[in-house]
């Protein structure tokens, strides 16, 4: 539904739609010190160390006042493996008394849960000892899933049970610069494989137990368009969807109750016969890079018109209904953060212009909550809708929050037609 007064139009959304923002247990907690990337850190792999982050693990009733203020009616968050299981085997009551807290206090609210699994990040234990590309990665996730189910499972509405695995697949089998930090295509297919699999076993798991609870995972889209391709770029961007998305979705297809959607901007590719090599840390692969955008912290471009697409792409493949799980802005510090604001009414422009046409959209995350640890980049790109001063922990609001709580507790958003 349309309405429109000479200047603003607003765009209401469907009865019921979810309206939430999503946070990660390793970038927003702190000091998750049985973990892989915590150890890669120690080696100097990233920009920074993630030490406490936002303390997210003491401070999660302020955040959460958050998200009453929002008016959030959902939020995703995460269950870090290498806390509950810091040592193989040995599960700890104390961390699932934790979670179970921070979920009852989100149920308290009235805020539909949305957790992930695997968000990126190992037990040490098992980075050292197995990984994904070990076959026994299977029985280990699978063990971790149906002990989460146990102890939780009456607390969560819905699982992505991986976040966008083919980017800690790439970069951590192929690449080398996330951890396992293999630069080995065999174990990449192995640990492809392993996924898929502890996936369908994961899927399985929560279905037994919950048979009406979705299950999914969530994947990173974007939109890629060429720079000097011409008509070579049909061919690259099918490649880079079929490896981002298709590779791992065709395995599991039969298994997905919903297709959880990530989409951050449009990637302009460029070819350079000078440059073949693969460095993707400066997203060089095999001469192909990405054409950057100056203004922006991490070189993005913002593309809103790019998640309508992606949003017909994903309708013509699967039937399912679509939750947006991710989709933000890297600026830089400030509270008047005027590009997340038009960010946010323009992506949402172009959401509701698919949902106008048939496209089951159930729900928006926004990415994120706070500013937090970004990977390799350290502290330095925000994406928050609250700043966090990383010296003193001091929370602010920025303008988008208020923005962002109008659309929350209104179901709509106002653009300039
Ligand atoms: C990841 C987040 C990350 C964000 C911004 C997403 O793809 O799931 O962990 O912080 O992108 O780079």
């Amino acid at each position: 539904m349309e309405i429109e007064n000479q200047n603003k139009k607003t765009l209401k959304f469907p009865e019921g739609f979810l309206w939430g923002v999503a946070t990660s247990s390793y970038q927003v907690e702190g000091n998750n010190s049985n973990a892989d990337w915590w150890e890669w850190e120690e080696k100097g792999k990233a920009k920074e160390k993630s030490g406490r982050a936002c303390d997210y693990y003491h401070q999660f009733k302020t955040d959460h006042n958050f998200l009453t203020e929002l008016g959030c009616n959902t939020y995703r968050l995460s269950i870090e493996w290498s806390r509950v299981e810091p040592q193989e085997g040995e599960f700890s009551d104390k961390e699932f008394a934790h979670y179970r807290e921070v979920l009852q206090d989100l149920k308290k609210r009235n805020i539909k849960t949305q957790v992930t699994l695997w968000w990126w990040v190992s037990p040490l234990w098992f980075s050292k000892k197995y990984g994904f590309h070990s076959k026994e990665s299977i029985d280990f996730f699978s063990r971790y899933t149906q002990k989460v189910v146990d102890e939780l499972g009456d607390l969560i509405d819905i699982y992505q049970v991986f976040n966008e695995p083919m980017v800690p697949l790439g970069q951590g089998y192929l690449s080398g610069v996330f951890p396992p930090g293999y630069r080995n295509p065999i174990k990449f297919f192995k640990a492809l494989n392993n996924i898929a699999s502890s996936y369908q076993k994961s899927y399985h798991i929560i279905k037994e137990k919950y048979p009406k609870v979705p299950v999914g995972v969530s994947y990173l889209y974007n939109w890629y368009e060429s720079d000097n391709l011409g008509f070579l770029i049909a061919i690259v961007s099918w490649f880079s969807k079929w490896f981002r998305v298709d590779l791992l979705d065709n395995k599991i297809k039969e298994e997905i109750d919903f297709i959880a959607v990530q989409y951050y901007r449009l990637g302009k590719i460029k070819f350079d016969w000078k440059n073949i090599k693969l460095d993707a840390k400066n997203q060089v692969y095999f001469g192909f890079t990405i054409k950057e955008n100056e203004n922006n912290l991490m070189g993005w471009i913002t593309y809103p018109k790019g998640i309508y697409k992606v949003l017909k792409q994903v309708k013509k493949k699967h039937d399912a209904p679509i939750y947006i799980t991710e989709n933000g802005v890297p600026t830089d510090v400030g509270l008047d953060d005027k590009e997340r604001i038009i960010f946010l009414r323009e992506h949402l422009k172009f959401i509701h212009q698919a949902i106008s046409e048939g496209i089951d959209v159930r729900g928006y995350n926004h990415w994120s909550l706070m500013d937090n640890f970004e990977w390799l980049y350290g502290y330095r790109p925000r994406f928050g809708l609250i700043e966090i001063d990383f010296k003193t922990l001091e929370r602010q609001k920025r303008k988008s929050f208020y923005e962002y709580a109008k659309i929350c507790k209104n179901n709509e958003v106002e653009i300039d037609p």
